[in-house]
């Protein structure tokens, strides 16, 4: 009999791109987590099952093992490093930039820039790598807004089209990182399901190419 194997990943955009390459590994989920309230889904596999978490928690489950494998932006990655897991493979999906984005107008200002963002730690990494000190305010979405309201000068978040900056009439001015999500593996579970794992590794690797 197989190991009970875990796999964390989001609703939303992750599990909607990582389901071609569930698919090519042969597993099959049995409920559509964008339709069902279930968070523990089962798959046509007895001992694989889905947890369906947010985006920013999949790296907490792997990295104390109450999941084996997941999927997670190189965003959240980035903004708080987990300790107990590798980021085994770049799986291409949800890709897009962080960046720095302001009004296209921008006002004149006589102050420290002050910067919205969700990702204070990469936003602060940023500045002080340009040697620019800035004053930081930390939201959790919709930044956007900030610059439009005067709560901030600029903000830093993920670009993709860019429709949403236009939208609002930001701009996207300084690019920080490219950002796409990523295959994090248990550091344990890689050696004690090594086979299991490495199986679902080499399918997902033959897909994305
Ligand atoms: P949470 O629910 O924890 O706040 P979230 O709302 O950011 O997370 P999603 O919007 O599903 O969750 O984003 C998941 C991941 O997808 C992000 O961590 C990022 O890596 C990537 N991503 C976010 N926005 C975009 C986008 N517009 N285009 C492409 N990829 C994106
Ligand atoms: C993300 C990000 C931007 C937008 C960028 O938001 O925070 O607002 O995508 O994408 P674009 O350049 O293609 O417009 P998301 O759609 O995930 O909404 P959320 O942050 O509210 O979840």
């Amino acid at each position: 009999m197989q190991e009970q194997l875990t796999l964390a990943l989001s609703k939303g955009r992750i599990y909607k791109d990582t389901l071609p390459l569930l698919e090519a590994a042969d597993i099959i989920p049995s409920e559509d987590p964008s339709k069902s309230r279930k968070l523990i889904i089962p798959t046509n596999h007895d001992h694989i099952r889905l947890l369906i978490v947010r985006a920013t928690d999949a790296p907490t489950y792997v990295s104390h093992g109450a999941a084996d494998i997941g999927v997670a932006g190189k965003d959240v990655l980035m903004e708080a490093p987990s300790d107990n897991l590798y980021e085994l493979l770049d799986l291409k999906i949800a890709q897009c930039k962080l960046m720095v984005a302001g009004p296209v107008e921008e006002k004149p200002h006589g102050h420290r820039l002050k910067i919205a963002t969700k990702y204070l730690n990469s936003a602060r990494a940023y500045y002080a790598q340009k040697g620019e000190q800035v004053d930081l305010i930390k939201l959790y979405g919709s930044m956007e807004i900030a610059p439009l309201i005067d709560l901030a000068d600029r903000i830093v978040d993920l670009v993709d089209t860019g429709n949403t900056l236009k939208a609002n009439g930001l701009q996207p001015l300084e690019h920080i990182a490219d950002i796409s999500s990523r295959l994090i593996v248990n550091e344990h579970a890689y050696k004690t399901k090594f086979e299991q794992i490495n199986a679902i590794v080499e399918k997902f690797k033959t897909a994305i190419k």
